[in-house]
C-alpha cells in the first residue's frame, strides 16, 4: 500500500489503513537510527523546508534530522529572521519557499487552518507540523507509535489524556488517531480547560482524576500551555497541581504497567511531578527519538511513493 495524498494535515483526514501504513513504515527508518552510520540515500536530490511561525524544539530537529538521514537537502526558515518581519504574507512567503524547489513544506502557525490554506496555495507538499488548537498530527503519529511498541495494540486500550484539552492540538489528532484505530479514549481535566461537545468525538469526559484516571493502560499528560491561561482557566497553578497534577499517587489509580506519555515541552512539577517524569511508567524520551523515525516514514511515503521493502537499500 502507497500513501496516496499530496498533504498531511490532520489525523481527522486520514484512513486507519493511512495511520497504520506510517506505523509501519516507522519501524525500520527506526532500525536506521539505530546504525553507527544513519544515512540512507532514499530521499537524495529532494527538498525539506520547514517553515515556523512558533517556538519548536523537537518538532522542527526532529524533522530535519529524519531529511538529513534520508538524504533529503533541508532548509529551515526562522520567521523572527525572516522577511515575515517586513509584512510579507503566508501565501507569498510559502510560493517564495516553493519556486526555490521545495518539494515539501512543514509548517506551525498559530492560527488553525493555516495549513490547509498552504496545502491549497502551493504545489510543494504540505506537513502540519501544529496548527493553532487544531492538530498536531506527526506528535500523535508518535504517540501512537510509542503506544503500539511498548503495548502491542490499539483495539480495547483505555487512553487517558489528561489535562489542557480545550487549548491542545495533540490532544484533538491523538483523539482522531487512536479512536481510528480501536483504542477506548477517555479525556480527563477540569470543566474550564475541557470543550464544550468533545464527546461527539467518541470520548469519555471525566473532571476527577479518581475516575477517569481508573485501570487505564496509558496516560497522555499534557501541558499546561501557561502562555494561553492568562484568563484564569484555574484558581492557580498550585491547585491544579494538586488536582490534576500526575504523581505517583495518581498514577496508583491506573494499571499496574501504565505507560504514561507526555508530549513535551514538560513544566516539570506541573502537571506531572519529577518521580514520573523520570520514573519507569515514563517514555518521555523514547517518544522523541521516535519522533524522528515517524517523520522519516511520512517523508518517506510522501516523496517515494516507494514501497516499505526499499528504504534501507
Ligand atoms: N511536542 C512538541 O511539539 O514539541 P516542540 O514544541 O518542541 O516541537
Amino acid at each position: 500500500m502507497k500513501l496516496k495524498r499530496k498533504d498531511v494535515l490532520g489525523l481527522q483526514d486520514l484512513s486507519a489503513e493511512e495511520i497504520n501504513l506510517i506505523l509501519d513504515t516507522a519501524e525500520p527508518m527506526k532500525e536506521i537510527l539505530a546504525r553507527e552510520i544513519k544515512k540512507v540515500p532514499t530521499l537524495r536530490g529532494r527538498s525539506v523546508i520547514t517553515l515556523f511561525y512558533e517556538p519548536s524544539t523537537r518538532t522542527r530537529t526532529s524533522f530535519e534530522l529524519a531529511a538529513k538521514y534520508l538524504s533529503a537537502d533541508t532548509a529551515s526558515i526562522s520567521v523572527a529572521a525572516s522577511s515575515v518581519q517586513k509584512g510579507e504574507s503566508l501565501r507569498d512567503t510559502a510560493k517564495t519557499i516553493e519556486v526555490m524547489g521545495a518539494d515539501v513544506i512543514i509548517i506551525r502557525h498559530s492560527v488553525s487552518g493555516a495549513p490547509h490554506f498552504l496545502a491549497r496555495t502551493v504545489n510543494a507538499r504540505v506537513i502540519n507540523a501544529g496548527d493553532g488548537a487544531h492538530e498536531h498530527p506527526t506528535q500523535a503519529l508518535l504517540d501512537m507509535f510509542t503506544i503500539k511498541e511498548k503495548k502491542g495494540r490499539f483495539a480495547g486500550l483505555k487512553v487517558a489524556i489528561l489535562g489542557d484539552i480545550t487549548h491542545s492540538r495533540v490532544a484533538r489528532s491523538n483523539i482522531w488517531g487512536l479512536t481510528k484505530l480501536g483504542a477506548e479514549v477517555r479525556v480527563v481535566g477540569p470543566p474550564t480547560l475541557m470543550p464544550p461537545f468533545i464527546q461527539d468525538l467518541g470520548v469519555k469526559v471525566f473532571y476527577r482524576c479518581e475516575e477517569g484516571l481508573e485501570d487505564v493502560d496509558v496516560i497522555n499528560v499534557l501541558r499546561i500551555q501557561l502562555e494561553r491561561q492568562q484568563k484564569g482557566l484555574f484558581p492557580s497553578i498550585r491547585e491544579y497541581t494538586r488536582l490534576f497534577g500526575l504523581d505517583e499517587k495518581k498514577l496508583r489509580y491506573a494499571k499496574p504497567d501504565v505507560l504514561v506519555l507526555h508530549p513535551g515541552p514538560v513544566n516539570r512539577g506541573i502537571e506531572i511531578s519529577p518521580e514520573v517524569q523520570d520514573g519507569p511508567h515514563a517514555a518521555i524520551n523514547e517518544q522523541v527519538t521516535n519522533g524522528v523515525a515517524v517523520r522519516m516514514a511520512l517523508l518517506y511515503l510522501l516523496m517515494s511513493g516507494g514501497e516499505v521493502n526499499e528504504i534501507a537499500s
